[in-house]
């Protein structure tokens, strides 16, 4: 069978669900990085893909993604109890009380940056709003930073994002930043455990430096940088949406009277169709722990299991008309753990589904309304969302100019 791996670097998001396309059954088998591979979507692939009898995590993720996104030892790489000890952190860190607060920092900080943006200049929103979130989430989250240091950590956690996914030139900025961040955290961490510096209590510092895994042991301090920056990272990775929200409000103006009028169930409705509609993930994987069966098909043990998620986000039969964008479908539908998955599926605690869901629809959710009450132009500029570049974005960043309160 013919290797796809530069069909996938090539066609990006359409890649899976155009293997699914060709495949005579529910399953689209194919060949990546040298190795079999079945792709699945729907909400039964999801029960089947997060069952941990049928895939496992450690031996499936490639170098390039451990090196750029995740990092060497991350919660994403563990599997049985060892995951479920790491995972407990994360959960116990990013949901409850915590996010309010994180809300308030983010907020505070946007409306700080917004004050600046009037005045004719132009900015770029994606950019604006990676500093933004970085500045947040780095207060949030007890890692002592000068307001100078934060345009060059927001770079840095927006570099690791952007390279996760390509082999060129954006991977080794990506490498190069990870490398940095994880001395300068790994350095924290230590300083913390030494009685250097004092981690606020209930601070993801706090929870990540004093942590014990399954074995009883403190993470090594690269590691608790890595699962720091699991924490800081995806937070400012929230720019991705803030800036297809601009793009959404731009061609669908129609839905910013909604979201400038304070209807809270309207903003959310839009922050779930935002993370549906635009492409962030294209698909998640494991491997096959053992000879699996799936709906009559034979996946060999060993083989890498891909669950798709941009086509799963736009399946027709769970989301009429999937390339409209309707933030409407999602006012009084209730959520369920299959179906929605921009950011994976199953259970939160006991599966891979990301812990960071509730921060992402919070954040997100209190952003857009911001960016709705304020009036702004929209200066000619290239904003096309290429579904070949992963991750995708406008190519301009989002520019707008002229900006002014409208409230
Ligand atoms: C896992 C997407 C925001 C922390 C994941 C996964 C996806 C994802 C697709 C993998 C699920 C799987 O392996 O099955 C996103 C997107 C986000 C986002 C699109 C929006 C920008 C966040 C935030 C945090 C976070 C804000 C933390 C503050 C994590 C962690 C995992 C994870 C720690 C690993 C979970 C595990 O392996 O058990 N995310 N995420 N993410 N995410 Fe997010």
């Amino acid at each position: 069978m013919l290797d796809h791996t530069l069909f996938l670097l090539l066609e990006g998001y359409a890649w899976l669900p155009e293997r699914r396309r060709e495949a005579d059954g529910p399953v689209a088998h194919t060949r990546v990085m040298g190795q079999r591979a079945a792709g699945l979507c729907g909400p039964d692939a999801v029960r089947f893909f997060y069952d941990e009898n049928h895939i496992e995590r450690h031996t499936a993720l490639p170098g390039l993604v451990k090196s750029t996104l995740f990092g060497h030892g991350a919660v994403h790489t563990l599997d049985g109890a060892d995951h479920r000890v790491r995972k407990a952190m994360f959960v116990s860190v990013l949901n409850g009380d915590g996010i309010d607060d994180l809300v308030e920092h983010t907020t505070r900080a946007w409306d700080e940056a917004a004050a600046s943006w009037a005045g004719g200049r132009s900015v770029t929103l994606f950019d604006e709003a990676a500093r933004i979130l970085a500045r947040g989430v780095s207060r949030w989250a007890g890692i002592p930073l000068d307001d100078a240091e934060v345009p060059g950590l927001a770079a840095d956690l927006v570099a690791m994002v952007d390279g996760f996914a390509t082999v060129g030139p954006r991977h080794w900025r990506a490498r190069a930043a990870r490398g940095r961040r994880e001395e300068w955290l790994g350095r924290l961490v230590r300083q913390v455990r030494e009685g250097a510096v004092t981690a606020p209590e209930g601070s993801a510092l706090a929870a990540v430096a004093h942590h014990r895994d399954a074995d009883g042991e403190l993470l090594d301090p690269r590691v608790a940088a890595v699962e720091l920056l699991n924490v800081i990272r995806p937070t400012t990775a929230v720019a991705w949406f803030v800036a297809f929200s601009a793009h959404a409000l731009h061609r669908w103006p129609q839905h910013r009277a909604a979201l400038r009028g304070g209807d809270v169930s309207f903003a959310e409705a839009f922050t779930h169709e935002v993370r549906r509609f635009y492409p962030f993930a294209p698909f998640v994987g494991g491997r096959a722990v053992k000879d699996l069966t799936w709906k009559g098909e034979h996946i060999p043990a060993g083989s890498l299991v891909l669950l798709d998620i941009y086509g799963q986000n736009h399946d027709p039969q769970l989301w009429p008309d999937p390339y409209t964008f309707d933030p409407r479908r999602f006012v009084g539908r209730e959520i369920g753990p299959y179906d929605l998955i921009p950011q994976g599926g199953g259970d939160t605690a006991g599966g891979h589904r990301c812990p960071g869901e509730a921060i992402t629809v919070a954040l997100l959710r209190a952003l857009v309304v911001r960016l709705a009450q304020l009036d702004y132009d929209v200066p000619a500029q290239d904003m096309d969302i290429s579904l070949r570049r992963v991750p995708a974005r406008p190519a301009s960043g989002f520019v707008i100019s002229s900006v002014m309160s409208a409230v």
